[in-house]
């Protein structure tokens, strides 16, 4: 099976003071494991037993429910960690800075929308910036939705289900979202999406639905 937790990519005090310790201590080893634990549950003894995570929240989309909820939550996890690193955080440089200008007018306008997408997502859910049609946008998605399944390629991703923040913020979500932009984004990241846009395969038991004919479409216009 090759679904595991995969490690933080830094040590559990790294973010702090921004996030602390104890939110990545739990986040990490008790959100992100869980999802992961359930979805290694719901695939044993199936065809996707051997499938990447990717493969696996592409071929339940639209077809279960509960693994997609599952392996999406441990997908858009992963992605999360690796959108933050310490002493990120400000302006954006490199290639992601150009598109940034080029789609919003100013990196300011952007954090604007950014803070308001992030803080307007209603309940639990997730704010993005994506690629799509070679301009950036800002998405936010609810519960375990993830654009994964859709043509845009994601770069970044802010995670505001309350436990990502409850613990430091209480109820203060902007709060936590401005640390996350002045203090944790990770352009780095961004800029290596923007240069390998992600491949996936669509597993061949699914190759024959609907599900599977739209997946393998929108991947098409990925790559
Ligand atoms: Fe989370």
């Amino acid at each position: 099976m090759s679904i595991t937790l995969p490690p933080l990519p830094y040590a559990l005090d790294a973010l702090e003071p921004h996030l602390s310790r104890r939110t990545l201590g739990v986040h990490h080893g008790n959100h992100h494991a869980a999802y992961v634990a359930k979805t290694r549950a719901l695939i044993q003894r199936t065809p996707l037993e051997s499938a990447t995570l990717e493969e696996i929240v592409l071929s339940s989309a639209e077809q279960d429910k509960t693994l997609f909820n599952a392996s999406a939550q441990a997908w858009n996890h992963e992605f999360y960690w690796q959108s933050m690193r310490p002493g990120g955080g400000g302006e954006a440089h490199g290639a992601i800075a150009q598109l940034i200008e080029a789609s919003f007018g100013t990196q300011s306008a952007f954090s604007q929308q950014f803070v308001t997408a992030a803080g307007d997502q209603f309940g639990s859910g997730w704010a993005w910036l994506v690629l799509e049609d070679g301009l950036v946008r800002i998405i936010a998605t609810s519960n375990a939705h993830t654009p994964l399944t859709t043509p845009q390629v994601p770069l970044l991703t802010i995670d505001v289900w309350e436990h990502a923040y409850y613990l430091d913020y209480q109820q203060r979500r902007l709060d936590y979202i401005a640390a996350f932009l002045g203090h944790l984004i990770n352009w780095d990241f961004a800029n290596q999406n923007l240069a390998r846009p992600r491949e996936v395969g669509v597993p061949a038991l699914v190759g024959t639905g609907k599900a599977a004919r739209s997946q393998s479409q929108a991947i098409g216009r990925r790559l």
